[in-house]
């Protein structure tokens, strides 16, 4: 059996030096807004090569608080992709705006940008590309776009960290950018965690206050805020994992390159990496025209995969359900397959997927 993703092995290979970073806060007493939060908040700044991080309690918090201090709220639009995990687009609904859904580019999953530019109105005020599956989106165009509109830009970086578009590392595109610390993503906590992103001071300063209940000043409470910050165990099990996020990107890389080398030539799409864009691998999604048959195939023959997402989000039942405007989204969510990417897989069970994938396309 060959998983879709293990966080065993991780864990098992950092075991002491997380114990040893969990044994220190336990001891610190300090399991809110501290030193580690503090730290990690820098450290990550600079891997990221941004002026200011913000921890927060989710990659959802982190949408959701960065569009509300950049001053997003009711009767405002917000552009967001038609196919993309749920929360590019119910964190816009959160803060009172309208989420208003944008069909993508069928290669990178992104935002398609002729589709952006069509879709802008009076009220639109923000737009958020995905990075999906850790592929960039093409932050140039969409710069340059909501630039002459006067539009805010919130990467959505949740599967994204370490990626770059023309050089330049997501998260430095926009006014703010999310990262999620989801256990599986490229680096996870050992539970929910997130980062605002951002070269703004205000934006920064904003977060802060919203995440710990609009606070300025010890009890003077200002706005209305949230208890949304990122806690001090997930910020010194984050700082042990961060000393190793450049060399796991290089390693999903390596698999992508394996992947790409031995599904080479079958009837199945493998994914783009632009010319312009470097890739993470957050998640090595195929696509298949009997996706779900393919899946069954895979399983019998002991292989685990996963489907990002079976649905695009405006025909999630959240949003109303059965929407045909998009059809790449829609076409998109019928087709997709991931197959097992994590930094700990072993060439060797490269090699076996890709022999299961073979008798999988045969067989169908
Ligand atoms: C594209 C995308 N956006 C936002 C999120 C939300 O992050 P979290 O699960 O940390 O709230 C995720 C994570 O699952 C995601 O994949």
């Amino acid at each position: 059996m060959i998983p879709f993703v293990d966080l065993s092995r991780q864990h098992a290979a950092l075991r002491t030096e997380l114990l040893a970073a969990m044994a220190r806060v336990l001891d610190s007493g300090q399991f809110v807004l501290g030193g580690e939060g503090r730290a990690l908040e820098e450290e990550l700044a600079a891997t990221c090569g941004v002026r200011h991080a913000v921890g927060v309690a989710s990659g959802t918090d982190a949408l959701r608080l960065a569009l509300t201090a950049l001053g997003v709220g009711p009767g405002d639009e917000v552009l967001t992709p038609a196919f993309s995990f749920v929360a590019s687009a119910s964190t816009i609904v959160m803060t009172g705006a309208t989420p208003v859904f944008v069909d993508i580019d069928p290669e990178t999953y992104a935002l398609d940008v002729a589709a952006v530019a069509r879709a802008v109105t009076p009220r639109t005020r923000a737009i958020i590309p995905v990075h999906l599956y850790g592929h960039p989106a093409p932050m140039d165009a969409l710069a340059a776009l909501a630039r002459r509109h006067g539009l805010a830009i919130v990467e959505d970086a949740a599967q994204s960290i370490g990626a770059t578009w023309a050089g330049k590392p997501v998260g430095n595109w926009g006014d703010a950018a999310c990262v999620s610390f989801y256990p599986t993503k490229n680096i996870g906590a050992c539970g929910d965690g997130g980062m605002v992103l951002t070269g703004r001071d205000d934006v920064a300063e904003r977060v802060r206050r919203l995440r710990h209940h609009g606070e300025r000043g010890r009890y003077r409470h200002v706005e209305l805020g949230y208890t949304s910050r990122l806690d001090e165990l997930q910020a010194a099990v984050l700082r042990v994992k961060l000393k190793r996020l450049s060399e796991w990107t290089e390693r999903r890389r390596r698999l992508a390159a394996l992947y790409r080398e031995r599904l080479a030539g079958l009837p199945l799409s493998l994914p783009v990496e632009r010319r312009e864009a470097r890739h993470v691998y957050h998640l090595f999604t195929v696509r298949h025209a009997q996706r779900d048959a393919f899946a069954k195939a895979l399983a019998d023959l002991g292989v685990g995969t996963a489907v990002h997402y079976p649905l695009a989000v405006p025909n999630q039942p959240l949003f109303g359900g059965d929407e045909r405007r998009f059809p790449e989204a829609w076409r998109a969510a019928r087709e997709v397959l991931s197959l097992p990417c994590f930094a700990e897989l072993t060439d060797d069970e490269v090699e076996g997927v890709a022999v299961a994938v073979r008798q999988a396309c045969d067989r169908l």
